[in-house]
């Protein structure tokens, strides 16, 4: 592992008001995106979208890094350029969604682990020498009656630091995401507990790990109410409880946050993260980045429809997203 060459990619995934965006849509789920908007669900029609998102002209002046799935990774533009060399050509860095997946735990109804650390070592060696330069695994925590348990969290912990310590021997910076999901009618302030117990516990086992958190980057929830829960915070109310819970949780060497939009609208996850670097301009000991996939590309999926004709108008959508975003970082108020 090059230390010092981990330590200034994680940066560089933080730097000039930049953010990540994730299109590691798995399969299914990317079918499902399409099948909403009577899109073929076919590997040339994933393809395709997939191409529109990585030739967006201009994509490199607001994204620093894009989050691919395995079967993206082997894809290729028309004329046969690797999607992984037209990423780095529009400078961009590269990354790899390496989770299979968060399956259903034993012995614990409603509550999620995920899975992927069988054989990690050799498919990161395998994305290195393929151009990644970044990781990402995912863990899924359910708020609801009774659950999170300690059981879930602690696994889950767990999975998320041995995946990072492989990461960083493989010579990839490492997206540590443990999602506390928005469904459901808990309290911000629930959330707000739960964040922070999670958080608290992944941060131990990356320490136990012996995981150097110069050379990764935490992509967490927002601290928010449930999505049907009947009293809806203002924005400021979101920034201050999620950047508090930050506060108190994450250690300050970690170089940067980048939240995921987790089902939120593109505007108001733009909104919450400007108010969280306009209110914490000189607090934060970490760049507040993002590393949104729906909260950016919705609309240019929603405009594209599957269409060749609608190339151009979509790519502008997803611009735009991307413009907002790393104007939300700026925190100009
Ligand atoms: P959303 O921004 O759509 O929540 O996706 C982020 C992500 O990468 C989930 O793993």
């Amino acid at each position: 592992m090059n230390i010092q060459k981990l330590i200034e990619t994680a940066k560089m995934l933080v730097a000039n008001n930049k953010g990540l965006l994730a299109m590691d849509e798995s399969n299914p789920t990317c079918n499902k995106r399409f099948a909403k908007l009577g899109i073929p669900q076919t590997e040339e029609a994933r393809r395709a979208y997939r191409e529109l998102i990585i030739t967006t002209p201009g994509l490199g002046e607001y994204i620093s890094g894009a989050i691919l799935y395995d079967e993206t990774i082997h894809q290729q533009t028309p004329d046969g350029t690797p999607f992984v060399q037209v990423i780095i050509n529009a400078g961009i860095i590269p990354g790899i969604k390496v989770d299979i997946g968060a399956k259903d735990m034993a012995g614990h109804p409603g509550e999620k682990i995920t899975e992927g650390l069988d054989g990690l070592r050799d498919r990161l060696k395998e994305y290195f020498q393929m151009g990644a330069r970044f990781a990402k695994w995912r863990a899924v925590i359910t708020i609801a009656d009774g659950i999170p348990s300690r059981g879930c969290i602690e696994a889950n912990a767990q999975a998320l630091a041995r995946y990072a310590a492989l990461c960083q021997e493989a010579g990839l910076v490492s997206i540590v995401e443990p999602e506390v999901l928005m469904d459901g009618v808990h309290s911000l302030s629930r959330c707000g507990e739960v964040t922070e117990e999670v958080l608290r516990t992944v941060f131990k086992q990356l320490y136990r790990q012996r995981v150097m958190l110069e050379g990764m980057i935490l992509k967490p929830n927002m601290v928010l109410p449930g999505l049907t829960c009947s009293q809806q915070e203002s924005v400021d109310e979101v920034a201050d409880a999620t950047v508090n819970c930050l506060l108190r949780a994450v250690p300050a060497a970690v170089p940067g946050i980048a939240f995921l939009s987790g089902g939120q609208s593109g505007e108001l996850a733009s909104a919450r993260l400007n108010a969280m670097n306009f209110r914490f301009k000189s607090r934060s000991p970490w760049a507040l980045a993002f590393s949104f996939a729906r909260a950016i590309q919705q609309p240019a999926l929603e405009i594209w429809q599957g269409k060749e004709a609608n190339v151009s108008t979509a790519q502008q959508a997803l611009l735009h997203r991307a413009k907002c975003n790393w104007a939300a970082r700026r925190g100009e108020g």
